[in-house]
């Protein structure tokens, strides 16, 4: 049974705390490793927070952003300047203020001929990068699942995450890494990185909280569910690490039913 480690912190702060902490740590270890370090940043509401807070300067200077490369694991298909861009919002609460090179910043291409052209340029342009990370010299496999070393994802009351909402096709897709989706729900189409692509990462982070995320995180964790109906639980990377980092609030009916297997709950 794979684990999944339950981070719980007294209130929202705490847990941005603890994910900047982790992001720090992460990135040291990856770019000591490999001089790189490729984390997708999650939308919504919440990550704003952990972002405004990594871009103070005591936090900006712990992170070596000239060799992190951003990309998102959702975008709204609007255009990067729109007010409702996942990209806008990362770039004006982070990216603009830390010393990321431009060439290193990855937005999602929404500009394109279709929603499923964007899709298929984005998950080709995100397995070129990755292959260049292992080309020495060798035929680059283009079938391989590229391997973030972090995946940030947020929690939808829903039991959505990135733009896996219920009942999307996206969220059972086997066969591609990065989809264009249509939610019923949504105002806007979106471009989403697959189960397949967030699975494979070495490190995926779920940041969530707050009263209204409760049931959604006990569906989550419940013993029993069907991720189609709750696409978070579509989260379970095979190699790598998965935490949910949230509050006392969101945890609220944790003792409603029964809870899967694997979970260590530590609270911060
Ligand atoms: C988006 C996100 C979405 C978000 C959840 C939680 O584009 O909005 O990808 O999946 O993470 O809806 O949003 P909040 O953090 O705002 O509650």
């Amino acid at each position: 049974m794979q684990r999944v480690d339950l981070v719980v912190a007294s209130d929202l702060a705490g847990a941005v705390q603890w994910v900047a902490e982790h992001l720090v740590s992460a990135s040291s270890a990856a770019i000591d490793a490999r001089a790189r370090c490729r984390i997708a940043f999650s939308g919504g509401g919440t990550p704003r927070d952990l972002y405004d807070l990594l871009a103070t300067p005591l936090w900006r200077a712990r992170v070596d952003w000239e060799y992190i490369d951003a990309y998102l694991s959702d975008e709204r298909y609007v255009p990067s300047t729109d007010p409702r861009a996942n990209y806008r919002m990362l770039r004006e609460s982070l990216l603009d203020h830390v010393l990321i090179p431009v060439r290193n910043v990855h937005p999602v291409p929404t500009g394109g001929a279709c929603l499923a052209d964007d899709a298929a340029r984005y998950e080709a342009a995100i397995k070129e990068d990755f292959a260049e990370d292992t080309a020495s010299g060798s035929a680059v496999d283009r079938r391989a699942i590229p391997r973030f070393d972090l995946i940030l994802m947020g929690l939808g009351p829903d039991g959505h995450t990135g733009s896996l909402f219920p009942g999307s096709p996206a969220v059972t897709m086997t066969d591609r890494c990065v989809a264009g989706v249509e939610p019923p729900d949504a105002p806007t189409p979106r471009i989403t990185f697959t189960p397949k692509l967030i699975n494979a990462a070495a490190d995926v982070v779920v940041l969530t909280a707050g009263t209204l995320k409760a049931g959604a995180l006990l569906r989550t964790l419940a013993a029993e569910g069907d991720p189609t109906e709750t696409p978070s639980r579509a989260i379970q990377p095979t190699h790598g690490s998965y935490t949910i980092v949230t509050d006392l609030e969101s945890c609220e009916r944790l003792d409603a039913m029964p809870l899967r297997d694997g979970i260590v709950t530590t609270r911060v």
